[in-house]
């Protein structure tokens, strides 16, 4: 059954908001748990615009399930992770103009500096995740910088208008799966998921986990977190 990670860097973006402590990312991580999530997901950027590192130092003894820390391939960030010791890092692009991680890594294009910092992960002991585009030159190149996961980018799939776009996305996504599952590689997928475009990517069997955030946040404030999360894991399953 798929699994269902919760990223909670909108909780933090709302702290950051007025500078406070409220509302605290730490408790929502807990929260979260207690709703029956798999896993916790944070992305530490390069401009603590969200999440900061005390809250990664606290998730760190708090959270039981996976804590999954996204972050640039730069080394700063990676004397960090090896620190602090999350289940599973997620190496994403970062560029300090975007609202959002926009598209996936250039593991092709990048390939000695990822196979490095892969390295250096693996040698603290931490496993790897690479979140790319569902393109097979990438994930084939994720294969040789013997990354242990590729996170599917789901952005262009969602933001897709008409079905035949979508369709023709959703393909992609269902060659990309298959050919990393063939090659070894753990198969998880996010961004720009939510209650609805979930559903026809449950077809994709190779997927064993979806990471989610901003639309389980948004949901949050209407109906609470324990429901928003429940919701979107009852429906994954
Ligand atoms: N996976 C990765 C690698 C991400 O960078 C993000 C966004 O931070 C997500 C999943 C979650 O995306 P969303 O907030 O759109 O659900």
């Amino acid at each position: 059954m798929p699994r269902l990670g919760v990223n909670i860097d909108h909780v933090a973006t709302l702290r950051q908001a007025r500078g406070g402590y409220e509302p605290d990312p730490v408790m929502a991580a807990s929260m979260v748990q207690l709703a029956g999530a798999d896993g916790i997901v944070v992305h530490l950027r390069e401009d603590r615009r969200h999440i900061q590192d005390r809250d990664l130092m606290i998730l760190r003894e708090t959270v039981h399930l996976q804590l999954n820390l996204e972050m640039a391939a730069e080394e700063a960030i990676a004397k960090i992770a090896i620190n602090v010791k999350p289940d599973l890092v997620t190496l994403v692009p970062e560029r300090r103009q975007e609202l959002t991680t926009e598209g996936g890594l250039g593991v092709a294009e990048h390939r000695d500096r990822i196979q490095a910092m892969v390295e250096f992960l693996h040698n603290g002991g931490i496993p790897v995740s690479l979140f790319i585009d569902p393109d097979l030159t990438q994930v084939k190149a994720a294969s040789k910088v013997h990354a242990d996961v590729i996170e599917l980018h789901t952005g262009k799939y969602a933001n897709t208008r008409r079905l035949s776009e979508r369709d023709a996305e959703l393909e992609n996504l269902v060659q990309a799966a298959k050919l990393a599952c063939k090659l070894g590689l753990r198969v998880s997928a996010g961004h720009g998921l939510n209650y609805q475009n979930i559903q026809p990517l449950k077809g994709i069997m190779e997927i064993e986990e979806y990471n989610i955030g901003h639309s389980i946040i948004s949901r949050s404030v209407f109906v609470g977190l324990d429901r928003a999360v429940r919701e979107m894991h009852d429906l994954i399953r």
